[in-house]
């Protein structure tokens, strides 16, 4: 695990966007594991600049989201696929059938459907880079608390804190989803490399239990420990309750050293 600390929410998100634009050059027909949320905001903001500034070419990359709210249709202003589409994918050029994202409009057939989801992943030759934020309940995509550690694409019930953290995205009195289709945990753990994005003082007991508690299924991001390549980028606000800031500092340093490429 790679602990990289950084100032503040903007050098974070600039972080990020190197990390997927150097694998994106590195290999043009990538395929991302996208997430949505507040935090991923400025990782998109900056790759779109990338795209635009820097001729950065998303032409043969594919996209799989973690996640969508059941009940959702993709013109709807709160689904993910609205989110998606408005903050980053109708900004670059990927092809609009290289995008996948878990179609919240079914009504039955959730099985099949999911199992369909995992398969188009498997076909595609696996996620080679997986984006992660973090719930304040630790969850990763919509793995809430209790969601077993080699889950997969399913139907999920929204925890009581997600639905209150949720409560800011909708108008007062608007019905909110209870539920969404997300990746497994054993689903995220299959991506060969997996960055995750903290920002705030509200993700910081989240970001220590994760990254320094023990791997439990009550904190889904615990499970990333398991991972040979996981990279937690963190702020300084999100770090607050982490016990090794200063090895994680001395690790930074070291591996700017030995392996410069590594820190982007
Ligand atoms: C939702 C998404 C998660 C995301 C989380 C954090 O729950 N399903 O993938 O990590 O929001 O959101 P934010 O970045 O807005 O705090």
């Amino acid at each position: 695990m790679l602990v990289l600390l950084h100032r503040d929410y903007d050098a974070l998100s600039t972080a990020a966007a190197r990390i997927v634009a150097a694998f994106v050059r590195r290999k043009a027909s990538l395929v991302l594991g996208l997430a949505t949320g507040s935090t991923t905001l400025g990782m998109y903001r900056e790759l779109v600049r990338m795209h635009l500034d820097d001729a950065l070419d998303f032409s043969k990359a594919m996209t799989f989201n973690l996640d969508e709210y059941i009940g959702l249709a993709p013109e709807h202003p709160r689904s993910f696929h609205y989110f998606m589409q408005r903050n980053f994918l109708s900004r670059v050029n990927i092809p609009q059938a290289h995008i996948h994202i878990p179609d919240g409009t079914i009504r039955n057939g959730y099985e099949e459907y999911c199992a369909t989801y995992e398969a188009a992943i498997h076909a595609a030759g696996g996620i080679d880079l997986q984006i992660l934020g973090i719930g304040r309940d630790g969850h990763i995509g919509f793995n809430e608390p209790a969601s077993s550690l080699g889950s997969r694409t399913r139907p999920k019930t929204l925890s009581r804190t997600t639905l209150d953290d949720n409560r800011r995205d909708f108008s007062p009195g608007e019905e909110m989803p209870t539920a969404a289709i997300t990746m497994g945990i054993g689903t995220i753990l299959e991506a060969r490399h997996i960055v995750l994005l903290a920002s705030g003082a509200a993700k910081a007991k989240a970001v220590a239990k994760a990254i320094e508690g023990p791997i439990t299924a009550s904190v889904s991001a615990s499970a990333l420990q398991l991972h040979p390549d996981v990279t937690f980028l963190v702020d300084e606000e999100a770090a607050k309750e982490l016990a090794q800031t200063d090895y994680y500092r001395r690790v930074m340093d070291m591996t700017a050293k030995l392996t410069p490429g590594k820190l982007w």
